[in-house]
C-alpha cells in the first residue's frame, strides 16, 4: 500500500503537525513504501525569500529525521528535486474548473485574513493533487484542515479517469480523529500561520513560557473546572497515559483542592519535554552531520522520480502529448 504525505516548509514543525501528520508518517515508515516530502514548491505561495526557505527546508529535514521518520525503504525528499510534479500539475489544470478552486477553504480563508492571493496560492490544491497522483498514492495521513485538499484531488483524478480513461489510483485521505485539531495557544487550530504554536523542538525555557501562556478561562485555584473546554487539558491528552488522564480530570473536577491552571500547564510541560527528549538527542547528533541529511534527500528524490517517470508516461499518453 503506498502511503504518502507532505508538510510544507514555512516555519517550525509544532505539536499540531507532529500528532496530525509527522507521528502517523514516522509509525507507518516503519514498514516501507511511504513516501514523505518536504513541500518547497507549496512554501512558495506565501514566502518567496531565498536564503530563508532554504534554511527552513534543511532544518525541518532533520527536524523530521529527528522525530523518527526511517528513510531505508521508503523516500523522504524534497518535493522540487522531483520538478516533474509541475508538468502534472499544468495537464491538471487544465481540466480544473476555476470555480471549483474558488470554493477552497484554506484560499478563501487567507484571503480573509488580508493575504493579497498570487495565482501559485489560488493552485495551491492543483499542485498537492499532482503530488498525491504522481506516486500513485493510495492513502494520505493529514490533519483535518486538509481535508477539502484530498476531496479536491479525489474529484480531478476522478474527472481526469473519465476524460481521458483509467490512469490515475484514487486516493484515500487518513484522519485520526483523535488528534484531528491540536489547538493552539488561542484554542483556534494550531497553526505556524497563526503565531500560536507550541514547536517541538526548541530552547528549554522559550517552551516552558510558551505553554504558560496558554489561554484559559478564569477559574481560580479552588474552582472547579471543565476539562472538555479546556485547552491546557486538550493538549495533556496527547501526551498523558490513561491513569494520567483519570487523575487530571479528577484534579478538574475537585473545589478547593488550591489547583490552579498553572499546575496544570506545569504538568502539561514535563510530559511535553519527556516525550520529545530523545527526539531532541537525534536532532543534536544530526545536525553534525548535514552530509548525511542531504544524501538521503537526494537517495529519497531518486526513488521518487523513478515513480514519478512510470506515472507521467501514462499520463502524457492519455492526453496526447508525445
Ligand atoms: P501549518 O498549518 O502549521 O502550516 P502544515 O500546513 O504544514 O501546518 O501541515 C502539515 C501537516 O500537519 C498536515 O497534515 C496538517 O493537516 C497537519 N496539521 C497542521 N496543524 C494541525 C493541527 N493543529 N492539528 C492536527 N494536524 C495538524
Ligand atoms: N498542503 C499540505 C499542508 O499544508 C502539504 C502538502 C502538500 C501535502 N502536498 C501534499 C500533504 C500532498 C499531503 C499530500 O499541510
Amino acid at each position: 500500500m503506498r502511503i504518502l504525505s507532505g508538510i510544507q516548509p514555512s516555519g517550525e514543525p509544532h505539536i499540531g503537525n507532529y500528532f496530525g501528520m509527522i507521528g502517523p508518517m514516522t509509525e507507518l515508515s516503519e514498514k516501507g513504501d511511504t513516501f514523505l516530502f518536504i513541500a518547497d514548491y507549496h512554501a512558495m505561495t506565501t514566502q518567496p525569500e531565498a536564503e530563508l526557505l532554504r534554511s527552513r527546508v534543511k532544518n525541518l529535514a532533520i527536524d523530521l529525521l529527528a522525530c523518527g521518520l526511517k528513510p531505508e525503504g521508503n523516500a523522504f525528499f524534497r518535493q522540487s528535486d522531483v520538478p516533474e510534479v509541475t508538468e502534472l500539475m499544468w495537464i491538471l489544470n487544465c481540466i480544473t474548473s476555476v470555480g471549483f478552486l474558488e470554493r477552497a477553504h484554506s484560499y478563501k480563508d487567507k484571503v480573509a485574513k488580508g493575504f493579497v492571493p498570487n495565482n501559485g496560492l489560488f493552485s495551491y490544491p492543483v499542485l498537492m493533487a499532482s503530488d498525491i497522483l504522481l506516486y500513485d498514492a493510495e492513502l494520505v495521513p493529514v490533519g483535518k484542515d486538509q481535508k477539502q485538499h484530498l476531496e479536491i484531488t479525489r474529484d480531478l483524478a476522478i474527472r481526469f479517469n473519465q476524460t481521458y480513461g483509467e490512469t490515475f489510483v484514487i486516493p484515500d485521505g487518513m484522519i485520526r480523529s483523535e488528534v484531528a485539531v491540536v489547538p493552539g495557544l488561542d484554542g483556534q487550530k494550531m497553526s505556524k500561520s497563526y503565531n500560536n504554536c507550541i514547536p517541538i523542538f526548541g530552547e528549554e525555557k522559550r517552551l516552558r513560557k510558551l505553554i504558560m501562556s496558554i489561554k484559559t478561562d478564569s477559574k481560580g485555584v479552588d474552582d472547579a473546572k471543565d476539562p472538555n473546554t479546556c485547552n491546557v487539558f486538550g493538549l495533556y491528552k496527547l501526551f498523558a497515559t490513561p491513569e494520567q488522564l483519570a487523575e487530571m480530570r479528577e484534579k478538574y473536577a475537585g473545589v478547593g483542592t488550591g489547583f490552579g491552571y498553572g499546575h496544570a500547564k506545569q504538568a502539561l510541560f514535563e510530559l511535553f519535554w519527556e516525550f520529545f527528549r530523545p527526539m531532541r538527542e537525534r536532532r543534536a547528533e544530526l545536525e553534525k552531520d548535514p552530509g548525511f541529511v542531504e544524501k538521503t534527500l537526494k537517495d529519497g528524490a531518486e526513488k521518487a522520480r523513478e515513480a514519478a517517470d512510470k506515472t507521467l508516461s501514462r499520463v502524457r499518453k492519455a492526453v496526447g502529448l508525445r
